[in-house]
């Protein structure tokens, strides 16, 4: 009966976050010639698709850090103007030299329950220069409902991004059926959060347990 419960709010909550039918888009290509070491640092989420239609990773940074133990990516967010919120994951570096940006990221829950510790998504750099704009995409599916859930981050060096690498920076979406119509810029006006505080918690932008 609990299974059962359970398994109704999955559903339940899940149908709202998983919203587009079907599977993942298929071959969705990356460049052959990504170079992690470059791509490395501070970026600013300067516009982003979410195919849920939430905003709920405002004034967004992503950070690439080399740790002795591996590269690691945090996710920082400003939650409800409050509080400063940040996810750590970490980068499966693919073996092959042409699949560099077909890169999945690793987050470990320690207080989960076994069977939902480690969670792999895949965070795909669909074009960058390095300098000035990065396209990144993930998806996840639910086999459950057989839907699927698109997230874009269009990633800018600066607070701002210039309308050149805007341009270049969208381009690579017609893959996935997205024009600049569908993202989001955005509103950087309002990041300082009212309250102090910093500390670790779920992303919003992968949250469900899906098999890769
Ligand atoms: C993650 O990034 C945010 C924003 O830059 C920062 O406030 C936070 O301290 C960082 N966390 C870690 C563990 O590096
Ligand atoms: C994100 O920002 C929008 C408006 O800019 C606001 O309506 C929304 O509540 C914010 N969401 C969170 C989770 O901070």
């Amino acid at each position: 009966m609990l299974k059962l419960l359970c398994f109704s709010l999955f559903v339940y909550s899940a149908s709202g976050y998983f919203t587009l039918p079907g599977k993942c888009p298929e071959n969705v290509d990356v460049p052959n010639d990504f170079k992690l070491a470059d791509f490395y640092g501070k970026w600013y989420q300067a516009y982003h698709y979410s195919s849920d239609g939430q905003m709920r990773n405002n004034c967004s940074q992503l950070t690439l850090d080399t740790k002795p133990s591996g590269i690691y990516l945090n996710q920082s967010r400003v939650d409800r103007g409050l509080f400063h919120r940040y996810s750590i994951a970490k980068i499966n570096i693919p073996t092959r030299i042409e699949d560099a940006a077909n890169m999945n990221i690793k987050f470990t829950f320690n207080d989960a329950p076994r069977r939902l510790k480690v969670r792999i998504y895949p965070f795909r750099v669909l074009a960058t220069n390095y300098n000035y704009y990065a396209t990144v995409y993930t998806c996840q599916y639910s086999p459950l409902i057989n839907k699927h859930y698109i997230y874009v981050w269009i990633l800018s060096r600066n607070p701002i991004l210039n309308d050149v690498s805007l341009e270049l920076a969208v381009k690579p979406l017609s893959k996935i059926g997205l024009t600049l119509k569908d993202i989001v810029k955005d509103d950087i006006s309002n990041c300082s959060p009212k309250y102090y505080d910093d500390f670790e918690n779920k992303p919003t932008t992968f949250n469900y347990p899906v098999p890769i």
